[in-house]
């Protein structure tokens, strides 16, 4: 464990913003946990910072969970069991199950963050999302300190939501993910979805491999969304809202060309859409603005502060609200 004063907490937020942590515990191993002294039973978790917006200097202790590894618990005919470490990069993961030809979340290829805070969120991207793989979570839970399993069914996995995201909230730290990918032979491939395979018949890939489809949805996200080492962001700000049936009906008789999936008896708008219609796709609001190809990505563009961005956040919110009628929520965490 190593525990920092006052740093600078730029290089731990995609956004890039520039924030003074009061205090930094950082987690090598996950024993450290047990020798956690904390005055409140206060505290913030941080994994890659990229789904983070920090509005100002942070005075709570922040716990950054830097365990690294990778082991395979188990491994039968069809899969195999993984467990990986909370600190991991989940795009390293994704590089190493493609490198060991383990299918199943090669369509999740380039989601910046660390494995823990994928469960969080339940991160998906291209019909696939976490759950779909995951077996099991281990989380410590700072006040009782013990370590629990939850299975996939006791997180109640929901659309970028889950136990950890709100009822559980400030209670457990993520330790490890425990997964169940395909073996050779047995993989599941998805690519259903959107653009996927015109642009692997476009390259003439007709039963495309698993790397394959990684880098087609590397491709795609590149031309789509903007790298954080270079344009600060986090992904997507909002999550596409849901709306019911004759809502949607009313403004796609406005709105014939708008895009839409359904959602069990509701139907899922695409925020970057309904923020585009805005004319925000692109602009530039002092320091912040939305991604020139994708509006639904906020972005600094150097030196932003986080109250700014927030406060760009609040003026797209108001804005699709009165042309469309309906409330899009933040994704991101907001600190
Ligand atoms: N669209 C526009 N203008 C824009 C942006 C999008 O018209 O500025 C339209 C697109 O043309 C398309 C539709 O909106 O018809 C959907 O766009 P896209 O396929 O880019 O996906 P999305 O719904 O905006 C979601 C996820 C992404 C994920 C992609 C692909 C959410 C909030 N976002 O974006 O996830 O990568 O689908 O699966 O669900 C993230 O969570 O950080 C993230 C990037």
């Amino acid at each position: 464990m190593q525990i920092d004063n006052n740093v600078s907490g730029q290089p731990f937020n995609t956004f890039g913003i520039n924030v003074n942590f009061t205090k930094l515990i950082t987690i090598e191993d996950k024993s450290d946990l047990n020798y956690l002294q904390l005055e409140k039973p206060q505290f913030n978790i941080l994994g890659g910072g990229s789904n983070v917006l920090i509005k100002s200097d942070v005075a709570l202790p922040i716990i950054y969970v830097n365990t690294k590894g990778i082991n395979i618990l188990k491994e039968e005919e069809e899969y195999v069991q993984l467990q990986v470490a909370a600190g991991e990069e989940w795009h390293d993961l994704v590089l190493w199950t493609l490198d060991n030809d383990f299918g199943g979340i090669e369509n999740l290829s380039l989601i910046p963050g660390k494995c823990g805070a994928a469960p969080m969120q339940n991160i998906g991207a291209y019909g696939v999302e976490i759950k779909d793989v995951l077996h099991a979570v281990k989380a410590y839970d700072i006040n009782k300190k013990v370590e629990f399993t939850f299975h996939n069914q006791e997180c109640n996995f929901g659309y970028r939501t889950s136990n950890f995201k709100t009822n559980w909230k400030g209670k457990y730290i993520i330790t490890d993910i425990i997964l169940n990918l395909s073996k050779p032979g047995y993989h599941k491939k998805n690519i259903s979805y959107g653009a996927i395979s015109d642009v692997l018949n476009n390259q003439g890939i007709g039963d495309p491999t698993i790397q394959d489809i990684s880098n087609t949805i590397i491709s795609i996200r590149q031309s789509k969304l903007p790298d954080p080492q270079i344009i600060g962001n986090s992904g997507s700000f909002f999550k596409n809202p849901i709306v019911p049936k004759s809502q949607f009906e009313e403004i796609q008789s406005l709105f014939p060309n708008m895009p839409f999936y359904p959602a069990n008896d509701d139907i899922k708008i695409p925020a970057g859409w309904l923020i585009d219609q805005c004319g925000w796709k692109g602009k530039v609001v002092g320091n912040t603005g939305t991604y020139k190809n994708q509006a639904l990505v906020l972005v600094n563009h150097g030196n932003a502060t986080g109250l700014e961005i927030f406060k760009l956040s609040e003026e797209i919110q108001k804005s699709v609200k009165s042309k469309f009628n309906i409330d899009i929520e933040r994704e991101v965490n907001v600190w």
